[in-house]
């Protein structure tokens, strides 16, 4: 006879086996996921932003992934209240931040950006750079004031990512995961709509993760071999939710595997809702295809612990709900390696704490003021 676990101490037994990314071992499944904060005035992270962070590794998130952060490329962002992974006061204050979040007991990466033709000209920090993206088409359809990128900028942009993945190694954090999602720079290049480009970089699929695959390989050939390369990407765009790069498994695994041939270590398919499956036929949600096609390890993300339900899930009240048993059986059938927590840990930065303890009686429900402070 099996006894069945309760629903929290499952969840608590699963997501508590540490996981080898690469040469890291983080010691748990629970990542956090990236979140624009815009909380570091001049692009340097402060001592809210540290605190913010080694709050959220003291109770017990395995894997930080910071806020997007800009490379050192004029062009980059739009915001000078984005945190900068360039420049020496930019890059002390996030020396702090891996400090402190390794002190807590945790790991971190910081994700690096660049927005590429989502970028207004005449914003911040660089007020004269002009939008540059692979066609000067924006996210949305609309052809913005913007540059189609020559090959100079493309180098240009290259080394910008490959000198912060340095710099990520060299002040101490723990890998670095690249900004490929969601309609901005890289993402630009990934998806045909943005993408209308004749020479090597546009075209069929492959072609159009030239770019990204020279990004990876540069970023691999300057940080250390056991350094993991995270790459985070999406089908859904911030201006197109229903946007696709990929149709099909095939068309999936077309683009992958040249990104897993430049050297990701790990991959973030990042979805709105984990639960969806990707495509016709199978269970797989993005990241359990990702996972299948590159045999990489893959983090998963979207509406976690968001709802009531999940809430009401793990207090073993109701009927079970998509919520976290599916998401347990995923993981525990290898789909995916970790689980990305958003909304759910601003919120709540005891999130982890809760969940991993099976204290989950005491878990808050999501509301969108978590996103005004930095607590
Ligand atoms: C306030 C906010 C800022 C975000 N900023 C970023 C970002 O900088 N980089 C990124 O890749 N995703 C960003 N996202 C998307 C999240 O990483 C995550 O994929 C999304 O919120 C879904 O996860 P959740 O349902 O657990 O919140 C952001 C989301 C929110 C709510």
């Amino acid at each position: 006879m099996t006894v069945t676990a309760s629903p929290a101490s499952r969840a608590a037994e699963i997501l508590s086996r540490p996981v080898t990314l690469n040469g890291l071992t983080v010691p748990n499944r629970i990542a956090m996921a990236p979140m624009t904060r815009m909380f570091s005035p001049g692009g340097v992270p402060g001592e809210d932003v540290r605190s913010y962070y080694a709050r959220r590794a003291a109770a017990g998130v395995g894997l930080i992934v910071t806020e997007g952060t800009y490379v050192g490329h004029e062009s980059a962002g739009q915001s000078d209240r984005v945190p900068r992974f360039h420049g020496e006061e930019q890059l002390a204050g996030w020396a702090k931040v891996a400090e402190a979040v390794h002190a807590a007991g945790g790991t971190i990466v910081p994700q690096l950006w660049h927005i590429g033709m989502v970028r207004e000209q005449g914003q911040a920090p660089y007020a004269d750079a002009p939008a540059m993206g692979p066609s000067g088409i924006r996210p949305d359809g609309t052809e913005g004031t913007g540059k189609a990128m020559t090959q100079g900028d493309l180098d240009d942009v290259i080394g910008a990512f490959a000198e912060a993945a340095a710099a990520a190694e060299r002040i101490g954090f723990d890998g670095v995961e690249l900004h490929g999602a969601h309609g901005y720079l890289i993402d630009q290049f990934l998806w045909a709509g943005t993408n209308r480009r004749t020479d090597a970089y546009g075209g069929d699929p492959v072609s159009r993760t030239k770019f990204a695959a020279e990004i990876v390989a540069a970023v691999r050939e300057t940080v250390s071999p056991d350094f993991p390369v995270i790459f985070r990407f999406s089908q859904w765009k911030q201006d197109a939710y229903d946007a696709r790069l990929a149709e099909t498994p095939e068309e999936l695994g077309a683009i992958l595997a040249p990104l897993a041939a430049a050297g990701v270590d790990v991959f973030h398919a990042s979805t709105r809702r984990h639960w969806i499956p990707e495509f016709e036929g199978s269970d797989l949600n993005l990241a359990g295809w990702t996972k299948k096609l590159t045999g990489r390890p893959t983090i998963t993300v979207g509406s976690v612990g968001l709802d009531g339900d999940f809430i009401r899930a793990f207090a073993g009240e109701g009927a079970p709900v998509q919520g976290i048993d599916d998401l347990l059986d995923r993981l525990e059938r290898d789909e995916f390696d970790m689980v990305a927590v958003g909304r759910a840990l601003l919120q709540d930065p005891e999130w982890a704490a809760k969940v991993l303890a099976g204290r989950t009686g005491e878990l808050k429900p999501y509301d969108a003021a978590a996103l005004r402070t930095l607590s």
